[in-house]
């Protein structure tokens, strides 16, 4: 990737325009700078407002809405410079007038325009009624533009604004994020990772108590997802190990679902022998009641105590198998983070330990943000700042091949 990203976002006019605004925040939690260009019919959904509180910048509505001839002139232009400062223009939703007039190289308003000067990736996201989406006029010009190399995130099938039932929902705004995300890393020149096989645990294990209850923490598996989008993105193989979460998987991942430590233990081990790189993000219940009974625990009045012996230590089993495999864990703490991340990487044998305080508000567990410090093998300390977790997930990649690098000439 260039130093930043810039993604021309384009919203058409429809429903699920207000979802766009969803999509500019994942992108720019992703560190790609965003500019949004409105069509005339988005504006009757969304008020440019919100697009440009989200992004701080102005947000482009109409080809000639300028007062001034003078300015006229600048917003005659204006086209030309979002189309030339912008490397990749993703359009949602992409409604089906919009698909036709790209499909033909109609040019009418600001986006179309755009569109048409437009050298860089473009990303597709349609939205529209079932039977319009099925219509064979939508479903050519569909195929005009994938043919000429346009990636297209299709549609979600399910109860659309009209009451129908069928393809036409506009997809996630994660997924459309992660797609662009992808277009990003395929035209980058950061593919520092090819080679590499990466595995990484995220989420938080669930230990059953009874066939209804268990015991699980508040890990979201943001950091870990993060993690296996920003490696997939680089080139590398990933396998993404994970316990119960609601993310939606990353492209490009090899994705084991597990429940439990034990589980999760397995599946790591599984995959061990392949990987070139271990990260462990996941937030492994330390304790698991080992013989959970079969039948739901009932209530009595009388006090009740659970008897729990700890889980496999993942991490430590890893430190002791890894030979020359790059080991990086993490450190939760409420204190003394980074004395406690040191001894975490002494005895566990890691080459970095990821250091977060869980106890400030707004970033951690269940945040969409993080502040780190990497602690590494070689006594280095580097402070990371707040940030989205995908620009924290990318900066321990960097960290992690310059320590690779290091520690291979030191050998
Ligand atoms: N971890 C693991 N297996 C476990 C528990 C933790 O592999 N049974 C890993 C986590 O994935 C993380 C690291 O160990 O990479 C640190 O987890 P954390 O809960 O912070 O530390 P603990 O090892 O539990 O140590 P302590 O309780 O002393 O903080």
């Amino acid at each position: 990737m260039p130093v930043t990203t810039n993604v021309a976002l384009g919203v058409g006019g429809g429903i699920a325009a207000y979802k766009a605004a969803e999509l500019a925040r994942a992108l720019m939690e992703r560190g790609f700078s965003v500019q949004v260009v409105m069509t005339r019919s988005a504006e009757e959904f969304v008020r440019p407002l919100t697009f440009a509180a989200l992004t701080g910048r102005k947000v482009i509505t109409n080809l000639f809405s300028a007062a001034s001839a003078e300015d006229t002139l600048s917003s005659a232009i204006e086209h030309i410079r979002v189309a030339q400062e912008n490397h990749i223009l993703v359009i949602a939703p992409a409604t089906a007038d919009l698909l036709a007039k790209l499909a033909h190289g109609l040019a009418d308003d600001f986006l179309t325009t755009t569109y048409l000067a437009f050298t860089g990736s473009v990303v597709l996201a349609p939205a529209m009624n079932t039977n319009m989406w099925n219509h064979p006029a939508t479903q050519e010009n569909l195929r005009i533009l994938r043919e000429r190399g346009h990636v297209i995130v299709e549609p979600d099938d399910g109860i659309l604004a009209c009451g129908m039932v069928g393809p036409g929902r506009l997809a996630e705004p994660e997924i459309i994020a992660q797609a662009v995300a992808g277009v990003a890393g395929r035209g980058s020149s950061k593919h520092d990772l090819d080679g590499e096989t990466v595995l990484i645990t995220a989420g938080p294990t669930q230990e059953p108590l009874d066939p209804v209850r268990y015991l699980s923490n508040r890990s979201s598996g943001k950091m870990g997802y993060a993690l296996a989008e920003a490696a997939a993105e680089r080139g590398a193989r990933v396998i993404l190990v994970s316990g119960p979460v609601t993310l939606a998987p990353p492209a490009r991942v090899e994705l084991i679902l597990v429940r439990t430590a034990v589980e999760m233990r397995q599946a790591v081990m599984d995959h061990l022998e392949q990987a070139t790189m271990i990260i462990k993000a996941a937030a492994v219940a330390d304790y698991h009641r080992a013989n959970p009974p079969q039948q739901k625990v009932k209530k009595t009045a009388a006090r009740l105590s659970l008897e729990l012996d700890p889980t496999p230590d993942i991490l430590a089993e890893v430190g002791r198998k890894k030979g020359d495999r790059l080991l990086v864990g993490f450190a939760a703490e409420t204190e003394n983070l980074i004395e406690a991340a040191r001894r975490k990487l002494q005895s566990k044998n890691c080459d970095m330990v990821v250091a977060n305080l869980v106890s400030q508000p707004g970033i951690g567990f269940e945040s969409d943000e993080n502040a780190v410090t990497l602690v590494l093998r070689t006594g280095e300390t580097i402070p990371v700042e707040r940030a989205s977790k995908s620009i924290i997930a990318h900066r321990i990649f960097d960290e992690a091949m310059k320590l690779r690098l290091a520690l291979h000439s030191a050998q």
